[in-house]
């Protein structure tokens, strides 16, 4: 069968190349996030049946995320948001943030591939936690909350039985992305110099991508919302210096995310561009006047004096499925 990098262009010459057209990217990046949730469920599978767990498939698939955030950054952003509510999709998310930010700082290409790998394994130990826990509405008890904390450690353990051993920054990650720099984290108490950078930008990148979702305990945030939180909470707890580069990585409007036009519709970001990063390439859907949705409308925004985003949205605010309009809006191109 051929892989996804049989109709891919030699690494090599990627960088050379002009950014690839968007549709071309989302169609891949789809089937990457597919290929995620079977590398999840195959883990699944796995670790049921006592079975050495195949990890290494995750490596292989952060290097062709990688692949394609250098071929055009905003695919990969785009099907992780909100794409699905399945249980891989966190991690997918945290994966494809990781791809984004470790190129963004210009890390080279095995440090940018651990860092998604770190990102799509953070959470392994989270098998070993009942759904019913995790995905319990309102406050943890505190038992409830030691055990769910246990996950980092059960994750850590998990590696003991995997099909091969990921680099030390990977396994790093499983066990200290809870940590945080003022010793308040799991499961070792670290502090800020015990702390490596990959870790600290996976403590960042997942809880940002958890904030940015819907789950039973809260609802999505919009992208800017989500940042406030954190730089509200990274006093002592986030690396400050890196949390700022990951709000300049992400952008002002995120591929995927949901904005208000000045033409009162609905839209969803298509394409952001890093030199027009206030007039991206949007789909408008919707319109709130009638809260209708619309024909879609592909929009340049850098072309259009007259339309502009006046605000960012929740897609818990609305009455749509935002991941059906997502994959409608990405066949659409
Ligand atoms: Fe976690
Ligand atoms: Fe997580």
């Amino acid at each position: 069968m051929q892989g996804l990098f049989d109709i891919m262009e030699p690494p090599e010459t990627v960088q050379l190349r002009r950014r690839s057209p968007i549709g071309r990217e989302l169609r891949i990046a789809e089937e990457l996030h597919k290929q995620a949730q079977i590398a999840g469920n195959a883990l699944l599978g796995a670790l049921r049946e006592n079975r050495p767990l195949p990890l290494q498939r995750f490596e292989d698939l952060s290097a062709e995320m990688a692949e394609c955030s250098l071929r055009n950054p905003s695919a990969l952003s785009y099907c992780t948001q909100s794409y699905s509510e399945d249980v891989y999709t966190h991690s997918m998310g945290t994966g494809a943030l990781m791809i984004l930010v470790a190129s963004h700082l210009r890390m080279s290409e095995d440090q940018i591939c651990q860092a998604g790998t770190a990102g799509l394994l953070h959470d392994i130990g989270n098998f070993h936690i009942s759904a019913e826990l995790l995905n319990k509405p309102g406050t943890l008890t505190p038992e409830e909350f030691r055990v769910v904390a246990q996950h980092a450690m059960h994750g850590y353990r998990l590696l003991a039985q995997a099909d091969y051993l990921p680099p030390t920054e990977v396994r790093d990650s499983i066990r200290h992305h809870h940590e945080r720099l003022d010793g308040s984290g799991y499961p070792d108490h670290l502090e800020e110099g015990d702390i490596p950078p990959i870790t600290r930008m996976v403590a960042i990148a997942d809880a940002y991508d958890a904030l940015t979702r819907n789950r039973p305990f809260h609802k999505a945030l919009a992208s800017p919302k989500a940042l406030a939180v954190l730089r509200q909470s990274a006093q002592g707890r986030y690396d400050r210096a890196l949390l700022e580069s990951f709000a300049e990585c992400i952008g002002p409007f995120p591929s995927g995310s949901l904005v208000r036009l000045a033409s009162h519709r609905l839209a969803v970001i298509v394409e952001q561009r890093h030199e027009e990063q206030r007039a991206p390439l949007v789909d408008a859907f919707y319109d709130i006047a009638t809260q209708r949705p619309t024909l879609i409308e592909t929009i340049d925004l850098a072309e259009q004096p007259n339309e502009r985003i006046v605000a960012m949205e929740s897609a818990a605010d609305w009455d749509f499925n935002l991941g059906f309009q997502l994959r409608k809006s990405a066949t659409f191109h």
